[in-house]
Formats: structure tokens, sequence, C-alpha cells
């Protein structure tokens, strides 16, 4: 049977980065709180000129070619930090990027787990039509609030990855599992800029739908944890993803592997929908131990919640996708001090009467929104 998952995978976070030790200090916390409790190092800062349309095509952009954008006729953006209650932002990527008309763009929400049921929905295109390909983005601007007990793990950023038949990188098992249960852990009303979060609960939550959902996995597909070389799990903070991990009993290889599918994440924060995805490409770039025909288990929760279990196989020559140079990139981003992040990620835009916007940060970055006007957000690409 033909193979189908991840040909490409491209990623874009906004220029600025608040070292957590700063924000530790500002706040009177101890700063091993935030790098030895929750293990994270730093949050990916969005002015005002990113949103989740400039950072998706940018994390696009950098993957794909002229073939790509006449064969791509889906594009699917997971998100929970929409623009828009109606146009889904994949229509305004899809202009931004030139992609062929004829293609269907849609948005999909379930906190931070929509862009892992895209992917399926990617796989399931693909298996039907094994010439098209498929876009599935998972941009977010992970905003809890000044002084809230989420600040240390905000982010922003988006992660792209092109779904074809015949991947370079990762073949999907077909193996999906999912669960559901109605419960508040982490929502945000559509009158609320941040999110309503019950954060302990929120944590428990996340590690008992994973583990019920192995169990279920286990049974349905007679594969155990031995049968993974690594498991990527949803990161909301580095911690969160070491006790899911621990949860289920792993080797010390997999816990070894888990220290390279984190790293980019610690420097990242939070990006919602594409921390898991962010994960995984840490893990494949940073890892020097996996290798073609490796299986790699993936845990996806958003809360509210919905969480679902599959697997990959590293296709041979998947190294050759891959950047050498991410955490260099990484630590070439603009440092912002805590008055500014305060500043810079807080702003909101102010619009007149009319539906017109004051003026937006002048913004260098490929993508950037430049205005509103009467109620229409305009973005400017510096990308032919
Ligand atoms: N030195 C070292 N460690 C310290 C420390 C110090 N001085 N002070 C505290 N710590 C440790 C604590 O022991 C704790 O570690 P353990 O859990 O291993 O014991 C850790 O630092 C955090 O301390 P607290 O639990 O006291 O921290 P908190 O209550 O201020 O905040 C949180 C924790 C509630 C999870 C908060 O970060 C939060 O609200 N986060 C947002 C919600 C979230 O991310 N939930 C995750 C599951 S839901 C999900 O995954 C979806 C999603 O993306 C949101």
């Amino acid at each position: 049977m033909t193979q189908i998952g991840i040909d490409k995978i491209g990623l874009a976070l906004p220029e600025y980065v608040l070292r957590l030790t700063d924000l530790a200090k500002a706040r009177g916390v101890d700063p091993d709180k935030y790098t030895l409790g929750l293990m994270q190092e730093a949050m990916a800062i969005a002015p005002l000129s990113q949103d989740i349309v400039t950072l998706g095509a940018q994390a696009s952009a950098a993957i794909l070619d002229d073939d790509d954008k006449a064969h791509i006729d889906m594009i699917i953006l997971g998100t929970e930090t929409g623009i828009d209650q109606s146009k889904a932002a994949a229509v305004y990527i899809h202009g931004l990027l030139g992609i062929q008309p004829f293609a269907r763009s849609i948005e999909l929400k379930e906190a931070c787990y929509s862009a892992a049921a895209g992917l399926e929905m990617a796989y399931n295109h693909i298996l039907a039509r094994p010439d098209s390909k498929v876009l599935v983005i998972a941009s977010d601007i992970a905003k809890y609030g000044l002084q809230s007990s989420g600040e240390p793990t905000q982010g922003a950023g988006a992660i792209a990855m092109l779904v074809t038949a015949n991947p370079r990188i990762l073949a999907l098992n077909g193996d999906n599992v999912y669960q559901t249960r109605d419960v508040m852990d982490f929502w945000r009303p559509n009158y609320s800029p941040y999110p309503q979060v019950d954060g302990h609960f929120s944590t428990l939550q996340y590690t008992d739908c994973l583990t019920t959902t192995f169990n279920y996995y286990k049974e349905k597909h007679a594969k155990s944890l031995e049968d993974f070389a690594a498991v990527c799990l949803h990161i909301p903070f580095a911690k969160q993803g070491l006790k899911g991990l621990r949860a289920l009993n792993p080797s010390p290889a997999q816990e070894e592997r888990f220290m390279e599918a984190i790293r980019y994440n610690q420097q990242v924060g939070n990006i919602y929908t594409g921390s898991l995805f962010l994960s995984f490409l840490s893990l494949i770039e940073q890892s020097k131990a996996l290798k073609a025909g490796d299986q790699i288990l993936f845990y996806s929760y958003g809360s509210g919640a919905v969480c679902e279990l599959f697997s990959g196989t590293l296709v041979q020559g998947y190294e050759n996708l891959l950047q050498s140079n991410r955490l260099e990139k990484l630590a070439n981003r603009t440092p912002i001090s805590v008055a500014d992040y305060e500043k810079v990620f807080f702003e909101t835009i102010v619009i007149d009467e009319e539906g017109n916007s004051s003026p937006l940060p002048n913004d260098p970055s490929p993508f950037a929104l430049i205005a509103i006007d009467h109620h229409k957000r305009i973005y400017r690409s510096m990308i032919d």
C-alpha cells in the first residue's frame, strides 16, 4: 500500500524572545520554579503585526515550492486563537501563498488538539486522491494574561506540514485512536481575550487522558511502548510532557529521546496546536540516535477535552529534509525586556467607528498584518 505522511515540515516564530529568568525576577519568583519546576527557558513573543495568518504563512512559505502550490488542494489550519468568527485563517494563507484556486481551505478548533485531527483528515484525503497534496498548519499565540498562573508557559508560533503520498519524513501508520471527555480544564469564552484555566485540574486531565487512551490503543493494535523509539507529546510546558511520559513507564532511551524532543519547546513556550509538532521537529533535528524505520508514538491533547494517539515510521533519508542550525536561530532571536514584553504582547488593535485601525508597528517579517481597513484585515507579503 502507498505510504502517506509528512513530506516536509516548517516552523515560523516571531522575532522576539523573553528569558524566563527575567520574568521570574520581575514577578518575585524563584527562577528555578520556571526552569526546573516547569522545565522552560524562554517564550516567543509576537508583536501586534503578527497573528496566526502571518505565522502560518511564514511556516508554509519556508517549505513550499511551485509544484507544491500547484498540487495542494486542501489547507487545514488548526488554531485556538482564531482572528475571525466566520472566515477561516486558511483562506488568507491560501491567498498570501498563491496556492492554485481549486482548493478547500478550512479552520479547525478544539484547543491544542485540532491540528492532529487535521493530519488524519489529510491522510484520508490523500488515500482517496494520491496525486494531491494537503497543507496542514498549526498556528497559535498563547496568551494567559499578565501575572496569571500560565504566564510563564506562553508562546507564539506555527508549524506547517505538507502531507503527501510517498512522504520523505514520516509515514503515518493509520492507527489513530481518540478520546473525548466534557471537562472544564481550560477554555476561552468569546468575550474574553484570555483563557479560563483550572491549571492543576488540567494537568491531571492531560495525564489521565493519556494513560486511558494508551490502554485503549494497546488493546486495539496489540502494541506496547517498547515498539516505539520515541514518544512525542503535546508540550504545554516541558515538565507536563515528562510527567505524561513517565506515566507510561518509558525506557531510559525513550526518556533520552524525550529530552531531545523538548529542546525547541523549552525555548519557545506553548504554541498550543503546534506544540506537539514542534516537539517532533526538535526530536528529528536534535536526536542522533534515531534511524529510518523507527516508530514514533504521538500524543495530542486539547483541553475541554479531546486527545488522540497515533504513530508514524521515519522514512529513509528523512534527515535530508531537516535543518541543522535551528538552535542557533533560536539563540539569535531579539531578546526583549519584561517591560517591553508587557507592552508588545498585550497591546491591542484600536478600531475607530469606521472600522479602521490605528497604525500597526513596522514589521520586516516575510508576512505582516499592516492595517485593518473598514473591518478588513490587510496583510503584506515580502514573498514573490
Ligand atoms: N524550584 C524548583 N521547582 C519549583 C520551585 C522552585 N523554587 N517552586 C515550584 N517548583 C515546582 C513545583 O514543585 C511544580 O513541580 P511539580 O509539579 O513537579 O511538583 C512546578 O514547579 C510548578 O509549580 P506549581 O504547580 O506550584 O505552579 P503553579 O501552580 O504556579 O502553576 C500550572 C502550574 C497550574 C500548571 C500553570 O503553569 C498553568 O496554569 N499552566 C497553564 C495550564 C497548562 O499548561 N496545563 C497543562 C495541561 S492542559 C494542556 O496541556 C492544554 C494546554 O496546552 C493549555
